[in-house]
């Protein structure tokens, strides 16, 4: 494991944000628990990106539909096929399975066994409707949400009145039964995605995608991503997804190398077109101006919340050699500053009682963290000294540390340490919700 990776993971779960799941029963397989400070973060992340497509595009609109569907939609999608699927070895004696890539040679690694031919393993989690489990109960967990869009494609164009081209949003929970799950929170099992789908008239669809990829590369910078670390690669058709006709990933630097973190794709009438087949439901769209009817193409941007949080994390991660502070006792420790986007980070202020032993102290703090805490996520902190207290608000990101002090009690003023500068204002406790919303709003 990457050094700067270990250091992340060990922080996450040292500071709140990620636990292996069910860790008191060793863990399981690649699955993962947000804590109290992931779960903040996974949140606005999740917020930032829907307000991206819902307010600040037009014509785009929500959904939420269901996980488990109609397997037929499995089926017209072309997930229950060979496309959607790894191709294994299986160990003849240990039954173990071993992507094509990962064996060398024809022996298994684990127990020395023969290796099978590599045949192609489905991707799709099953599971059972009802009370019998067998084959007419069969249902499947979604590989992509993306599929709830496309069967309610009439649903909501006829519902919102909807011309082309316009877009439908939706963020929720997907599944596939990895078989090389791998670094971390990059390829797991159980993943939510946030998926846009434009829908637009056929002759417009290269025009659109070449739109989305750049839209989507810029809402990355403009969240701080560091532009040497992001690229974009266009796939070629043999390595394209089986519903693809154009593919592009947005490519992050991490620490182990480029991975893929967005896939844009211009899906052209696959989905809609199969569905149509498959349902006998005509999901063509009427053109009344120029009287045409045609399957709309699709351009869709497609990221994994855990994927992205993961970029998020580690572009925030810096290491001060050291140290930053200049309190004597912590003068050349290495510091840690999470430096997240003011959007993302988990905690946007931390109040901080200079000492924790005068009573008119404590309570002026605890007065303050009255005023932020219904509007802004924040933390109260009393134990161990300014310094050491700075460093760990440094090490979660938070943007405000709010020091009550001695001249607290004489003016109604308090110290406001930026996270990224480490500037002190004092500012009026009258003064500070409209601070700290103006900084965190522009
Ligand atoms: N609807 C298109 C689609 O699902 P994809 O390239 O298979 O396309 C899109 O997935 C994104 O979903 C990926 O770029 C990644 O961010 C995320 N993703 C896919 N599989 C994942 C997994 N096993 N674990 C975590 N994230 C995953």
């Amino acid at each position: 494991m990457d050094d700067t990776i270990s250091k992340i993971i060990s922080l996450t779960k040292r500071r709140g944000f990620i636990f292996p799941s069910s860790e008191i029963y060793g863990g399981f397989g690649s699955s993962y628990d947000f804590g109290p400070l992931g779960v903040e973060m996974k949140r606005n992340l999740k917020q930032v990106w829907w307000s991206e497509m819902i307010n600040n595009h037009e014509d785009i609109v929500g959904l939420d539909a269901a996980i488990l569907m109609n397997p037929k939609v499995w089926q017209a999608s072309g997930h229950l096929a060979a496309g959607f699927a790894d191709e294994l070895t299986e160990c003849q004696k240990c039954k173990k399975r071993f992507k094509k890539e990962d064996k060398e040679k024809d022996v298994c690694p684990e127990c020395g066994g023969k290796l099978g031919q590599p045949r192609k393993f489905n991707l799709m989690m099953k599971t059972f409707v009802g009370p019998v489990e067998d084959e007419a109960s069969i249902a499947y967990l979604r590989a992509e949400t993306c599929q709830g869009i496309y069967v309610n494609f009439e649903n909501i164009r006829s519902s919102m009145r909807k011309k082309l081209p316009f877009g439908i949003a939706q963020i929720g929970k997907s599944f596939r039964n990895e078989i090389n799950p791998k670094n971390f929170i990059f390829r797991t099992r159980e993943f939510e995605q946030m998926e846009m789908q434009w829908f637009c008239n056929p002759k417009e669809a290269d025009k659109w995608f070449d739109y989305w990829k750049e839209e989507r590369v810029n809402w990355y910078l403009r969240l701080g991503i560091d532009k040497k670390d992001l690229r974009v690669i266009e796939i070629d058709k043999k390595d394209r997804a089986h519903y693809a006709q154009r593919q592009a990933d947005i490519e992050y630097r991490f620490p182990f190398g480029w991975g893929e973190i967005e896939g844009i794709h211009n899906r052209g009438d696959w989905d809609l077109s199969n569905h149509s087949k498959n349902s006998g439901q005509d999901l063509r769209y009427f053109n009344e101006e120029v009287n045409e009817k045609y399957f709309p193409h699709i351009i869709e941007t497609s990221v994994g919340v855990e994927r992205s949080l993961f970029v998020f994390l580690v572009n925030a991660y810096k290491e001060i050699k050291g140290g930053r502070t200049t309190t004597t006792e912590a003068v050349k420790e290495q510091e840690v500053v999470m430096k997240f986007d003011k959007n993302i980070t988990p905690i946007k202020a931390i109040i901080l009682p200079l000492v924790k032993n005068n009573p008119k102290i404590v309570a002026k703090a605890k007065e303050v963290y009255k005023i932020i805490k219904p509007k802004f996520s924040c933390q109260y902190d009393q134990i161990g000294s300014i310094g050491r207290r700075y460093r760990r608000a440094d090490e979660i990101g938070v943007i405000f540390a709010l020091t009550i002090d001695f001249q607290t009690l004489e003016d109604n003023t308090i110290t406001v340490r930026d996270r990224d500068t480490m500037k002190q204002e004092r500012i009026k406790i009258d003064n500070l919700m409209d601070f700290i919303s103006e900084k965190l709003n522009n």
